[in-house]
């Protein structure tokens, strides 16, 4: 069975809590596509040029604890507007997504340039106080030193940076059902997720 599930939306909007989630429930694979764009980040702030890294990256084994930090964030926003960086990650995500089985993917772009034949599209949304108030209260509770003014500042500058640039900007495929999940715990959202999902799925 081919069955892929796009989920886009911007940071700390609760996509990938709710990637995972559906993952479980339903046995499919879970990409973060975000990681990807992570990883090349980390290669590029140790100095290596971007596009290398991109093309010589090995998908398999990232290490999400080390990547997940405000400076790789910044940088992964800045790598991701980069066209050459994002055509060398295209045929692993492609791949991904119409992988045996069934595949939940999360990132910008998934139901728009990854996968626009996606049997269900989901994109996650909040305000930008209510995804910074979370990722600060991540970022603290992992023992990072940050501010909560200065977490809403890098929200609000990744939101115009992914959704400002050129190649495959941040937004909603046409036909993407939207989750605002600002006043939503997460079960909530999870729920409201998997009912659009499982109604495409006929299970
Ligand atoms: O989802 P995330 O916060 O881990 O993503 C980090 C950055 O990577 C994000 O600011 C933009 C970029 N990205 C992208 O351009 N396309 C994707 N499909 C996923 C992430």
């Amino acid at each position: 069975m081919i069955f892929t599930v796009a989920i886009d939306g911007p940071a700390a909007s609760g996509k990938g809590t709710i990637a995972k989630a559906l993952a479980r429930e339903l046995g499919f694979a879970h990409l973060d596509t975000g990681l990807l764009y992570r990883a090349v980040a980390a290669k590029s702030l140790e100095g290596q040029d971007p596009v290398e890294a991109a093309q010589g990256l090995d998908p398999g084994g990232l290490d999400g604890a080390r990547l997940r930090t405000a400076a790789v964030a910044q940088e992964a926003s800045r790598v991701a507007a980069i066209p050459a960086v994002r055509v060398a990650l295209l045929d692993v995500q492609k791949a991904f997504a119409r992988r045996e089985g069934g595949a939940v993917m999360d990132g910008r772009d998934i139901g728009t340039v990854i996968c626009p034949e996606a049997e269900a599209k989901l994109f996650v949304t909040a305000s930008a106080e209510a995804r910074a108030g979370r990722r600060y209260r991540e970022l603290v509770a992992a023992g990072q030193e940050v501010t909560l003014e200065g977490t809403l500042a890098e929200v609000r500058a990744r939101d115009a940076r992914d959704a400002g640039r050129d190649v495959a900007p941040l937004r909603p495929a046409g036909d993407a059902v939207v989750i605002d999940t600002s006043g939503l715990g997460i079960e909530e959202a999870v729920s409201a997720a998997l009912a659009v999902v499982r109604e495409r799925l006929g299970r």
